[in-house]
Protein backbone atom coordinates (compact mmCIF):
# COMPACT_ATOMS: atom_id res chain seq x y z
CA UNK A 1 0.00 0.00 0.00
CA UNK A 2 1.43 3.59 -1.15
CA UNK A 3 0.25 6.48 1.84
CA UNK A 4 0.98 9.50 0.82
CA UNK A 5 0.63 12.33 3.76
CA UNK A 6 0.37 16.05 3.22
CA UNK A 7 1.15 18.46 6.08
CA UNK A 8 2.44 21.87 7.19
CA UNK A 9 4.25 19.45 9.54
CA UNK A 10 5.55 16.48 7.92
CA UNK A 11 7.93 15.93 10.86
CA UNK A 12 5.28 15.29 12.83
CA UNK A 13 5.47 11.79 11.33
CA UNK A 14 8.67 10.82 11.38
CA UNK A 15 8.30 7.91 14.03
CA UNK A 16 6.25 6.08 11.38
CA UNK A 17 9.71 4.85 10.58
CA UNK A 18 9.99 3.04 14.10
CA UNK A 19 8.27 -0.40 15.18
CA UNK A 20 6.17 -2.38 13.17
CA UNK A 21 5.14 0.39 10.98
CA UNK A 22 8.76 0.63 10.42
CA UNK A 23 9.18 -3.17 9.44
CA UNK A 24 6.35 -3.18 6.90
CA UNK A 25 8.01 0.07 5.08
CA UNK A 26 11.58 -2.22 5.24
CA UNK A 27 9.61 -5.31 3.94
CA UNK A 28 8.25 -2.92 1.05
CA UNK A 29 4.31 -3.62 2.41
CA UNK A 30 3.83 -0.15 3.32
CA UNK A 31 5.09 2.93 1.24
CA UNK A 32 4.87 6.19 3.43
CA UNK A 33 5.66 9.36 2.11
CA UNK A 34 5.18 12.79 4.57
CA UNK A 35 5.17 15.93 2.06
CA UNK A 36 5.54 19.30 3.62
CA UNK A 37 2.42 21.34 1.82
CA UNK A 38 4.13 24.65 1.70
CA UNK A 39 6.50 22.88 -1.24
CA UNK A 40 3.84 23.72 -3.46
CA UNK A 41 3.62 27.37 -2.72
CA UNK A 42 5.00 29.87 -5.03
CA UNK A 43 5.33 33.22 -2.49
CA UNK A 44 8.29 34.10 -0.22
CA UNK A 45 6.46 33.98 2.26
CA UNK A 46 5.38 29.68 2.04
CA UNK A 47 1.54 30.79 2.32
CA UNK A 48 -0.76 28.39 3.03
CA UNK A 49 -3.61 30.05 4.19
CA UNK A 50 -6.02 33.40 4.04
CA UNK A 51 -8.82 35.17 5.61
CA UNK A 52 -12.26 33.29 6.00
CA UNK A 53 -14.95 34.56 3.49
CA UNK A 54 -17.95 35.59 5.26
CA UNK A 55 -15.90 36.74 8.46
CA UNK A 56 -14.98 35.11 11.46
CA UNK A 57 -11.70 33.65 13.71
CA UNK A 58 -8.79 32.19 12.52
CA UNK A 59 -8.06 31.19 8.88
CA UNK A 60 -8.43 28.77 6.03
CA UNK A 61 -6.33 26.52 4.32
CA UNK A 62 -5.92 28.35 0.62
CA UNK A 63 -7.58 25.69 -2.22
CA UNK A 64 -5.25 26.62 -4.87
CA UNK A 65 -2.07 25.40 -2.97
CA UNK A 66 -4.12 22.03 -1.81
CA UNK A 67 -4.86 21.57 -5.37
CA UNK A 68 -1.48 21.64 -6.78
CA UNK A 69 -0.16 19.51 -4.39
CA UNK A 70 -2.87 16.84 -4.55
CA UNK A 71 -3.26 17.17 -8.45
CA UNK A 72 0.73 15.97 -7.79
CA UNK A 73 0.21 12.93 -5.50
CA UNK A 74 -3.19 12.12 -7.18
CA UNK A 75 -1.66 12.29 -10.44
CA UNK A 76 -4.46 14.33 -11.71
CA UNK A 77 -4.53 17.10 -14.66
CA UNK A 78 -4.76 20.11 -13.00
CA UNK A 79 -7.05 22.24 -15.50
CA UNK A 80 -10.03 21.99 -13.27
CA UNK A 81 -11.86 20.65 -16.34
CA UNK A 82 -14.45 18.18 -16.51
CA UNK A 83 -14.76 15.36 -14.05
CA UNK A 84 -12.69 12.45 -15.26
CA UNK A 85 -15.24 9.46 -14.23
CA UNK A 86 -12.84 6.71 -12.57
CA UNK A 87 -14.26 3.06 -12.55
CA UNK A 88 -16.12 1.90 -8.93
CA UNK A 89 -13.90 -0.98 -8.26
CA UNK A 90 -10.99 0.27 -10.06
CA UNK A 91 -7.50 -1.36 -7.68
CA UNK A 92 -5.29 1.61 -8.22
CA UNK A 93 -8.40 3.99 -7.55
CA UNK A 94 -6.56 6.82 -4.81
CA UNK A 95 -8.78 6.83 -1.43
CA UNK A 96 -8.35 10.79 -0.61
CA UNK A 97 -8.97 11.37 3.61
CA UNK A 98 -9.54 14.53 4.90
CA UNK A 99 -9.58 14.06 8.86
CA UNK A 100 -12.33 16.33 10.42
CA UNK A 101 -14.14 16.96 13.56
CA UNK A 102 -17.05 17.31 11.84
CA UNK A 103 -17.30 14.40 9.94
CA UNK A 104 -18.48 10.82 10.76
CA UNK A 105 -16.75 8.74 13.08
CA UNK A 106 -14.42 6.40 12.15
CA UNK A 107 -14.36 3.36 12.79
CA UNK A 108 -13.28 -0.61 12.77
CA UNK A 109 -15.35 -1.19 9.43
CA UNK A 110 -13.99 1.87 7.65
CA UNK A 111 -10.18 1.03 8.68
CA UNK A 112 -11.13 -2.76 7.62
CA UNK A 113 -12.39 -1.50 4.03
CA UNK A 114 -9.19 1.00 3.53
CA UNK A 115 -7.00 -1.64 4.34
CA UNK A 116 -7.88 -3.31 1.10
CA UNK A 117 -6.57 -0.13 -0.92
CA UNK A 118 -3.80 0.59 -2.51
CA UNK A 119 -2.96 4.19 -2.52
CA UNK A 120 -4.37 6.50 0.23
CA UNK A 121 -3.58 10.29 0.32
CA UNK A 122 -4.37 12.06 3.72
CA UNK A 123 -4.51 15.82 4.19
CA UNK A 124 -3.95 17.14 7.11
CA UNK A 125 -5.98 20.37 7.65
CA UNK A 126 -4.44 23.03 10.55
CA UNK A 127 -6.24 26.49 11.49
CA UNK A 128 -10.25 26.70 10.86
CA UNK A 129 -9.54 23.80 7.91
CA UNK A 130 -9.07 23.48 4.51
CA UNK A 131 -11.50 25.53 1.73
CA UNK A 132 -14.38 23.36 1.34
CA UNK A 133 -14.21 23.08 -1.62
CA UNK A 134 -11.32 21.20 -2.01
CA UNK A 135 -12.75 17.71 -1.32
CA UNK A 136 -15.81 18.49 -3.25
CA UNK A 137 -13.66 19.11 -6.36
CA UNK A 138 -11.87 15.80 -5.85
CA UNK A 139 -15.67 14.13 -5.30
CA UNK A 140 -16.34 15.68 -8.92
CA UNK A 141 -13.10 14.24 -10.42
CA UNK A 142 -14.10 10.77 -9.36
CA UNK A 143 -11.98 10.45 -6.56
CA UNK A 144 -13.25 8.47 -3.76
CA UNK A 145 -13.06 10.81 -1.31
CA UNK A 146 -13.44 10.87 2.63
CA UNK A 147 -13.59 12.60 6.04
CA UNK A 148 -13.57 11.54 9.17
CA UNK A 149 -13.73 12.51 12.80
CA UNK A 150 -11.34 10.38 15.15
CA UNK A 151 -14.21 11.39 18.34
CA UNK A 152 -15.57 13.96 19.42
CA UNK A 153 -13.34 16.34 20.46
CA UNK A 154 -11.30 18.98 18.68
CA UNK A 155 -7.55 18.72 17.71
CA UNK A 156 -4.81 21.53 16.77
CA UNK A 157 -4.66 19.77 13.38
CA UNK A 158 -5.02 16.84 11.51
CA UNK A 159 -1.59 15.23 11.66
CA UNK A 160 -2.96 13.14 15.72
CA UNK A 161 -5.87 11.76 13.78
CA UNK A 162 -4.14 10.82 10.36
CA UNK A 163 -1.65 8.85 12.65
CA UNK A 164 -4.46 7.13 14.16
CA UNK A 165 -6.40 6.16 11.16
CA UNK A 166 -3.23 5.13 9.68
CA UNK A 167 -1.98 2.82 12.65
CA UNK A 168 -5.97 1.15 12.85
CA UNK A 169 -5.94 0.67 8.96
CA UNK A 170 -2.30 -0.51 8.72
CA UNK A 171 -2.16 -3.46 11.11
CA UNK A 172 -5.19 -5.20 8.70
CA UNK A 173 -2.97 -5.48 6.09
CA UNK A 174 -2.01 -9.19 5.81
CA UNK A 175 1.60 -9.75 6.08
CA UNK A 176 1.46 -6.46 8.97
CA UNK A 177 0.81 -8.33 12.35
CA UNK A 178 3.08 -10.97 13.46
CA UNK A 179 0.72 -12.95 14.86
CA UNK A 180 -2.48 -12.40 12.90
CA UNK A 181 -4.72 -14.39 15.58
CA UNK A 182 -4.51 -11.15 17.91
CA UNK A 183 -6.35 -9.29 15.47
CA UNK A 184 -9.46 -11.94 15.53
CA UNK A 185 -9.53 -12.20 18.51
CA UNK A 186 -9.88 -8.03 19.60
CA UNK A 187 -12.38 -5.38 20.21
CA UNK A 188 -14.61 -4.03 17.42
CA UNK A 189 -13.53 -7.20 15.33
CA UNK A 190 -16.53 -9.42 14.13
CA UNK A 191 -19.28 -8.41 17.09
CA UNK A 192 -19.02 -4.84 17.98
CA UNK A 193 -17.79 -5.47 21.50
CA UNK A 194 -15.23 -4.50 23.69
CA UNK A 195 -12.57 -7.13 24.72
CA UNK A 196 -12.20 -9.09 27.39
CA UNK A 197 -9.68 -8.47 30.37
CA UNK A 198 -6.09 -9.92 29.69
CA UNK A 199 -3.92 -10.88 32.40
CA UNK A 200 -0.42 -12.39 32.34
CA UNK A 201 1.57 -14.50 34.88
CA UNK A 202 2.06 -14.66 37.95
CA UNK A 203 -1.15 -16.16 39.10
CA UNK A 204 -1.27 -13.61 42.09
CA UNK A 205 0.63 -10.68 41.93
CA UNK A 206 0.00 -7.43 45.06
CA UNK A 207 -2.33 -9.87 46.76
CA UNK A 208 -4.85 -9.57 43.43
CA UNK A 209 -5.42 -12.98 41.65
CA UNK A 210 -6.24 -13.60 37.85
CA UNK A 211 -10.01 -14.96 37.55
CA UNK A 212 -9.14 -19.17 38.43
CA UNK A 213 -11.32 -20.50 35.33
CA UNK A 214 -8.50 -18.79 33.23
CA UNK A 215 -6.04 -21.09 34.97
CA UNK A 216 -7.92 -24.44 34.59
CA UNK A 217 -7.21 -25.65 31.35
CA UNK A 218 -10.39 -26.05 29.96
CA UNK A 219 -10.80 -24.18 26.99
CA UNK A 220 -14.28 -23.99 26.82
CA UNK A 221 -15.37 -22.26 30.45
CA UNK A 222 -12.52 -20.08 29.24
CA UNK A 223 -14.01 -19.12 26.12
CA UNK A 224 -17.49 -18.59 27.56
CA UNK A 225 -15.99 -16.62 30.61
CA UNK A 226 -13.93 -13.96 27.63
CA UNK A 227 -16.94 -14.13 25.94
CA UNK A 228 -19.51 -13.08 29.21
CA UNK A 229 -17.19 -10.70 30.48
CA UNK A 230 -16.79 -8.97 26.71
CA UNK A 231 -20.94 -8.47 26.86
CA UNK A 232 -20.64 -7.28 30.79
CA UNK A 233 -18.17 -5.17 29.67
CA UNK A 234 -20.27 -4.00 26.54
CA UNK A 235 -22.97 -3.93 28.17
CA UNK A 236 -21.79 -1.40 31.16
CA UNK A 237 -19.68 0.85 29.21
CA UNK A 238 -20.59 1.15 25.82
CA UNK A 239 -23.96 0.07 25.80
CA UNK A 240 -24.87 1.75 22.46
CA UNK A 241 -23.04 -1.21 21.13
CA UNK A 242 -25.16 -3.97 22.56
CA UNK A 243 -28.15 -2.19 20.59
CA UNK A 244 -26.10 -2.79 17.41
CA UNK A 245 -25.94 -6.74 17.94
CA UNK A 246 -27.73 -8.80 15.69
CA UNK A 247 -29.97 -11.29 17.92
CA UNK A 248 -29.32 -13.72 15.04
CA UNK A 249 -25.36 -14.21 15.62
CA UNK A 250 -25.97 -14.31 19.50
CA UNK A 251 -25.73 -17.84 21.03
CA UNK A 252 -27.90 -19.78 23.72
CA UNK A 253 -25.26 -19.00 26.32
CA UNK A 254 -25.25 -14.92 24.67
CA UNK A 255 -28.52 -14.35 24.92
CA UNK A 256 -28.96 -15.78 28.57
CA UNK A 257 -26.09 -13.61 29.79
CA UNK A 258 -27.45 -10.41 27.69
CA UNK A 259 -31.19 -11.06 29.83
CA UNK A 260 -29.18 -11.34 33.40
CA UNK A 261 -27.60 -7.83 32.48
CA UNK A 262 -31.16 -6.08 31.69
CA UNK A 263 -31.35 -6.44 28.25
CA UNK A 264 -34.44 -7.27 26.15
CA UNK A 265 -33.38 -10.15 23.26
CA UNK A 266 -35.77 -10.11 20.60
CA UNK A 267 -35.57 -13.10 17.88
CA UNK A 268 -38.79 -11.91 16.17
CA UNK A 269 -38.75 -11.30 12.29
CA UNK A 270 -37.49 -8.83 10.71
CA UNK A 271 -35.82 -7.63 13.46
CA UNK A 272 -33.34 -9.25 15.53
CA UNK A 273 -33.57 -6.39 18.70
CA UNK A 274 -30.91 -6.68 21.27
CA UNK A 275 -32.96 -3.52 23.46
CA UNK A 276 -32.70 -2.68 26.85
CA UNK A 277 -35.22 -3.58 29.02
CA UNK A 278 -38.19 -1.06 29.65
CA UNK A 279 -37.74 0.15 33.44
N1 LIG B 1 -9.02 17.65 13.42
C1 LIG B 1 -9.24 18.27 14.59
N2 LIG B 1 -9.92 17.50 15.43
C2 LIG B 1 -10.16 16.33 14.78
C3 LIG B 1 -10.84 15.14 15.11
N3 LIG B 1 -11.43 14.97 16.31
N4 LIG B 1 -10.90 14.16 14.21
C4 LIG B 1 -10.34 14.32 13.00
N5 LIG B 1 -9.69 15.43 12.63
C5 LIG B 1 -9.60 16.43 13.50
Amino acid sequence: MQIDIVSVFPEFFDSLNVSLLGKAQESGLLDIHAHNLRDWTHDVHHSVDDTPVGGGAGMVMKPEVWAECLDDLLQLPDTGAAPRSLPESSPDKAVLIFPNPSAPLFTQTAATELSRAQHIVFGCGRYEGIDARVPQYYAEQGVDVREYSIGDYVLNGGEVAVYAMIEAITRLIPGFMGNPESIVEESYTGDPLLEHRQFTKPAVWRGLAVPEVLTSGDHGKVDRFRRDEALERTSRLRPDLIELLNCADLDKADRKTLIELGWEVSSVHPRHLVQKKQA
